[in-house]
């Protein structure tokens, strides 16, 4: 009998990959959680033998249905989305909070849901794997205050191990890196071309600080994913393809390309210039500094490099090939 592997964000570039892997996998099927399995983008998920399920991750009774069964769980949740949804800014509004606090409040409260449902199908299930990220505040001993798309997965993290012990025995973790689509994620982030025909990429770190861990989500993240169920439990993973300098991509960059380009840190004088408000400018150029300072995953001592875990690294995106293979029409 084939185990079931349910994925939450079947969908998006993680839970994605995941699903691709593990449908070439013997052995495993497929369930995978959407808010709407009608939907014609993911007709394809279903044409390739998922169990697509409605699910809402505000929505623990639906997590329950979903979960029924389950022997692996891939868990993340998505902290940017509430930075375009009306009822964040409706809800900071209404308390005084900032709306990236308001959206890391949510993202812990989904995080909690998935952990309380999951801590329920103990019985049966062997892995749960939860797409998280390290835990600014802490190991920056306070230094880094607004990195909050990190320290409200760090949160739920946190929970998770205090709350369930017995689910926390049957769990892993990744730390996904650097996305190497990012700069398609703001404009601010796509490489600028000047007057005199050179680049410049402003990006999320310092210049000469810790090597940033870049990765290709929608190919990488089931390989990583597969290590962590087949390792036994309690492993974090810091999930990438290459460690390197902002400074060592954007080089890399220019030369595929044969053309000059320079990285730049982002400041508060070119966020402001590019209309950001000042919350969302703080809290992009505080991940900087954590990031460049401090480290992707804080110095965590515990944390694994996908060559320690049993990934098959080779299979892995290489940074200059998905530099030659993205469209960068737009840019040039
Ligand atoms: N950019 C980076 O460098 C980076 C690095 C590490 C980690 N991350 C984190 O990665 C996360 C996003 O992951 P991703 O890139 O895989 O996201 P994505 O491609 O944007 O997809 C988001 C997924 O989440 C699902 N989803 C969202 N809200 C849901 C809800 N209420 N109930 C059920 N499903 C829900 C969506 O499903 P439906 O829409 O089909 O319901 C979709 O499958 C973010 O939290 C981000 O902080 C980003």
């Amino acid at each position: 009998m084939s185990k079931l592997l349910v994925i939450i964000g079947i969908t998006g570039l993680q839970g994605g990959s995941v699903a691709r892997l593990f449908q070439q996998l013997p052995g495993w099927r497929i369930r995978g959680i959407t808010r709407d399995p009608s939907k014609p983008s993911n007709a394809h998920l279903i044409e390739a033998g998922v169990e697509l399920v409605a699910g809402d991750l505000d929505d623990r009774s639906s997590l329950d249905s979903a979960f029924e069964g389950a022997n692996a769980i891939f868990a993340v949740t998505d902290y940017w989305q509430f930075l375009q949804q009306p009822a964040t800014f409706e809800e900071a509004g209404k308390t005084g909070r900032l709306p990236n606090q308001v959206a890391m409040d949510h993202e812990v409260q989904q995080g909690r849901n998935i952990i309380d449902v999951a801590a329920k199908h103990l019985e049966g299930l062997d892995r749960l794997v939860v797409s998280t990220l390290s835990d600014s505040q802490k190991w920056s001993k306070g230094d880094i205050k607004w990195n909050l798309h990190f320290d409200g997965k760090a949160k739920y993290t946190e929970y998770l191990k205090a709350t369930y012990p017995g689910l926390a025995a049957k769990t892993s973790y990744v730390q996904l890196g650097n996305y190497l689509s990012n700069w398609r994620m703001n404009p601010l982030f796509a490489p600028q071309k000047q007057a005199d025909g050179s680049f410049i990429f402003y990006a999320l770190a310092e210049s000469n600080g810790k090597a940033i861990p870049y990765v290709d989500p929608p190919n990488d993240t089931g390989y990583f994913v597969e290590a962590l169920i087949e390792a036994p439990a309690g492993i974090t993973l810091l999930g990438y393809g290459k460690l390197m300098q902002a400074e060592e991509y954007v080089a890399l960059w220019a030369k595929v390309h044969g053309v000059r380009a320079q990285f730049e840190a982002l400041t508060a004088e070119v966020a402001k210039a590019a209309g950001l408000p000042e919350w969302l400018a703080l809290e992009f150029i505080e991940s900087g500094k954590y990031v460049s300072t401090y480290g992707w995953d804080g110095g965590d001592p515990d944390v694994k490099h996908p060559k320690d875990v049993g990934v098959d690294v080779s299979k892995l995106t290489k940074v200059e090939d998905h530099i030659r293979n993205d469209d960068w029409s737009s840019v040039f």
